[in-house]
Formats: C-alpha cells, structure tokens, sequence
C-alpha cells in the first residue's frame, strides 16, 4: 500500500480507485466504562463493571475503569483530537448508572449535562454524534442490591430490567433528542447474555447457561420496548439501530457433522437476535438445541414482536471469523472461541462445538485477521434485511503499540487490517449492500474488559501515567481516508 492518494479530494464515484460515496460517514468509537473514568462523580453509582473489576482474578492485573483514559475530565480536548484527525462522526455510549443512579427513578441532570456538552462539542466541531445506550454497565443494584455482597438474580435473566432499560432510554431521549440523531439501543447483547451470565468471563460474572438464554430474550425485549421509548420521544428525523456482533461462522469441512456445528452456533450467536429483531420470531432450531434446558416460557405472548421490526439501521461489529467442527472431531480441535479463557462455555446446549483456529496472521487478541468475514457479514445482513441501512459500529485490532524513542507510535500492522477490512466494505458496497459509515475501534486505547489495560484498540495511544494523548500512525491514515472518502491502494 502506498499512500499516493494522499491529497485526493474527491469523493465522485470513481471505483477503482476505491472511493466512497459522500456522506459516507467516517467515525471512531467508544464505550462510557472503557473510557470515562469518574467513576464515583457527579452522582454515578457503580455499574456491574465496578464490581466485578474488584472481584479478584476476574480482570487482568486488577484494573478498573476508575480512570481508564479519564475521558470525562479531558472530553473537549478528546473532541478536538477527533476534530483535528478529520473524523466525521463519533459512536459514544451513556453510563446508565451516571443519568439514572441505581437504574431506577428519575435523571440525574449533572450526569445527562455531561453527554450534552459532549454532543455539543460534538456538533460543533462539525462531528456527527452517535449514541448508543448500553455498552454493558448495567447499574449494580439491578443485577444485585448490595455492591460486594453475594446476592445475585437480578439483571437480565429477569424481565423487570428490560422495562427499566425502556424507561432510561425514554429519559435519555428526552435529554438529548434535540442533538442526537442517531441512536443505538444495545451493544452486543451476545456478549451481554452468554460472556455475563454463561461463561462468566464478563460481568456481572454469572455461570448458568439457562440464566444467559434468559438474558438473551430479555435483551431482546429490552431493545423493542427501548425502540418504542425513543419512538415516541424522538423526532422523526431520528434513526434507531442496535449493533450486534454477528458471527461469520464457518465449517471445518463440508461434513454434515461441521455444518451442523455451524449451524447450532449460527442459531445461538447470531439469529437469536436477528431472528426476534428482523422477523419477529425466534428460530426453532434454536428451541430445539437447547429444549434439554428450557422450554423458553419465558417467551411471552407478543415478545417477538415487539422485538421485531424497529430497526432503521442494522450496526454490525466485526472483528475475527470463527471456524467450527462437529464435537468428535477433535483431532483438528483447539477448542478457541475467541473470547477468553474461563471453565464455562458461552454456548448453552452447543457446548461440545469445537472452534478452530483459522491459520495466517493473528492480532495481540489472537484473534485471526479475515476481511472477508467482513464481507460475507454485509451481504447476508443486506440480503436478510431489506429496507435496512447497515452500519459498521465497530470495527479494528489490538496490536502491541509502543511509542519509538521519538514518541511518536507506528502501527502499520493496524493500517494494514484498517485497509483490508475497508476494502471489503467497499466492495460489499458495490455488490449491493447499503452501508451507511464505518466507525474505528476505537478512538483512543482503554480499558478492554476482562484484559484490562493490557490491550491496546486505539487509533490514538493513551499514556495511563500522564494521559497523554498521541496520535498513531493509523489516525492519521484513518483520518485521510476519512476526509477524502478514498481508500489508497
Ligand atoms: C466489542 C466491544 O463492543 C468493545 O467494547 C470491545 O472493546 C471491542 N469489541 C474489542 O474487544
């Protein structure tokens, strides 16, 4: 790759040379936890991230998200950071535990101030704001009422915290439904269900599988309900999504055994979701892998609709493919699923699925590089959901970025996935999907869940000493990508 295209203005139409259409929108993102800090500020009572960070053992080398990139005292210069690299729009979340202490009762206006000057200086600066409002914080007392205490059985195995999740994002939308546009309900409800409550390996730490399908539905639930909310808040130029971490699922072989692998984890991480949210309806294969478990009377008359058919905007995350193989065929097995040690598996009632690494090059996450994931994703969602706009929420890698003796930090590694995954987009786009933005995991290195501050996402890398702030090399290509709309070869 070169980068000759460097001063290229144009945003016409001339494919080969890999440009996107204007308007395209060109953006990073970020979650309230990984980023924020203040985390006992301005009314903020602690999420089930707070708790579980403290839990010993269960993040790498202690860290919490007390500081993490101190976010909520440096938000204008992190807005001018983003103004000066050229970016077009930024994906932000709200801390539910900051706007609505305890997850119940009414807003806390010193922490909805905050995301107000935030979409202000946003605006501002000319940058699209785009806000998504839950990136798995849950506020403590709604999974348990006593922080540290062993009470459990709350959170999203109950259908009480979907009601609340509708009635915060109705108080979020009336706080900030005049600057925001677009809005997300949920961030990878997956990982929310099956990392939280079945493998344990995310908060609030949980290992019942039945207590994740729960989860799931609840989740589900939570997001048609919170559609409603903003429905009836919002002005209509308002666009609603979820962003969904869609499994590119790949057999080992073409064996009946490997198919059926693929397909089990197909019903389990991705059409559990899209299945209620696209169609109304869950899949009934899904019911019947896991029947052992459940008999999902958890389902109510009307859930699935009322999950269904909400979305203008379809947001897919994607990182890494996975490749599956039927359980006896362990002699090619790793048994990798991409998310984490831990003793419990995250696939209730598919649990003996053996993943397997894809060979080629891997990220510091040892997760496998494959753009075309990427693009198998785009096409099956632009055929699946007609009429709905896709949207790349999030997508990136970790690498193991130091600053040269210099300062400056060169990831050329990052540049290279940025490319090739763009590359795809690109051509999903011209192959017919309606891909509306591409938004970089993520802005700036944070706190990455269970590994803590080990992992470094950013385009722009944080010194956890000084917080200081230094562009890498990918923010400033990113940046040129995004202010030409062109791709250089
Ligand atoms: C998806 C999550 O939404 C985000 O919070 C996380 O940091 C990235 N993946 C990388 O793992």
């Amino acid at each position: 790759m070169t980068e000759s295209t460097e001063n290229a203005e144009s945003t016409e139409s001339t494919e080969s040379t890999g440009s996107f259409p204007s308007g395209f929108l060109w953006g990073t993102a970020t979650a309230a936890y990984q980023i924020e800090g203040a985390a006992r500020e301005d009314g903020r009572t602690p999420s089930i991230w707070d708790t579980f960070s403290r839990t010993p053992g269960k993040v790498l080398g202690g860290d919490t998200g007390d500081v993490a990139a101190d976010h909520y005292h440096r938000m204008p210069g992190d807005v001018r950071m983003m103004a000066d690299l050229g970016m077009g729009a930024y994906r932000f979340s709200v801390s539910w535990p900051r706007v609505q202490p305890g997850g119940r009762g009414p807003a806390c206006e010193r922490g909805l101030d905050f995301y107000r000057a935030l979409a202000d200086e946003l605006l501002a600066a000319g940058i699209t704001p785009s806000l998504t409002l839950y990136h798995w914080d849950l506020p403590q007392e709604l999974e348990a009422p006593s922080l540290g205490g062993s009470a459990t059985g709350g959170g999203w195995p109950e259908r009480d915290t979907a009601y609340r999740f509708a009635e915060y994002a109705g108080l979020v939308a009336e706080a900030l439904g005049d600057r925001v546009e677009l809005w997300t309900t949920l961030n990878e409800p997956w990982c929310s269900a099956f990392l939280g409550y079945a493998s344990g390996v995310h908060a609030p730490g949980r290992t019942d599988p039945v207590a994740a399908l729960r989860a799931a539905h609840h989740l589900n639930l939570a997001h048609g309900l919170a559609a409603q909310a903003l429905r009836a808040a919002l002005p209509a130029r308002a666009r609603i999504g979820v962003s969904l971490n869609p499994s590119a699922v790949r057999p080992l072989t073409q064996s009946p055994g490997d198919l059926d692998a693929r397909r089990r984890i197909d019903a389990l991480a991705n059409r559990i979701f899209t299945g209620p949210m696209l169609t109304g309806a869950y899949p009934s294969d899904l019911f019947a892998d896991t029947a052992h478990l459940t008999d999902w009377s958890f389902v109510r008359d009307g859930d699935e609709a009322t999950a269904g058919g909400q979305l203008d905007t379809l947001g897919i995350n994607y990182y890494a493919p996975a490749v599956v193989s039927a359980p006896d065929d362990t002699a090619k097995g790793s048994g990798h699923d991409g998310h984490g040690g831990g003793d419990h598996s995250p696939w209730p009632g598919s649990e003996s699925v053996v993943f397997h690494r894809p060979p080629g090059e891997l990220t510091a996450m040892d997760w496998s590089v494959d753009p075309t994931g990427l693009y198998d994703l785009l096409m099956r969602y632009a055929r699946e959901a007609p009429g709905v706009a896709l949207m790349i929420t999030e997508n990136g890698a970790a690498y193991d970025d130091k600053p040269a003796a210099d300062g400056t930090v060169h990831d050329p590694d990052r540049i290279r996935y940025l490319h090739g995954h763009l590359t795809e987009v690109r051509r999903a786009m011209r192959d017919g999907a309606d891909v509306r933005g591409y938004f970089l995991w993520s802005l700036m290195d944070n706190f990455e869940w269970a590994y803590g501050y080990s992992k470094r996402f950013g385009a722009v890398y944080v010194d956890y000493g000084t917080q200081e702030r230094t562009p890498k090399s990918s923010a400033r290509w990113y940046g040129r990508v995004a202010r030409t709309g062109v791709l250089p070869r």
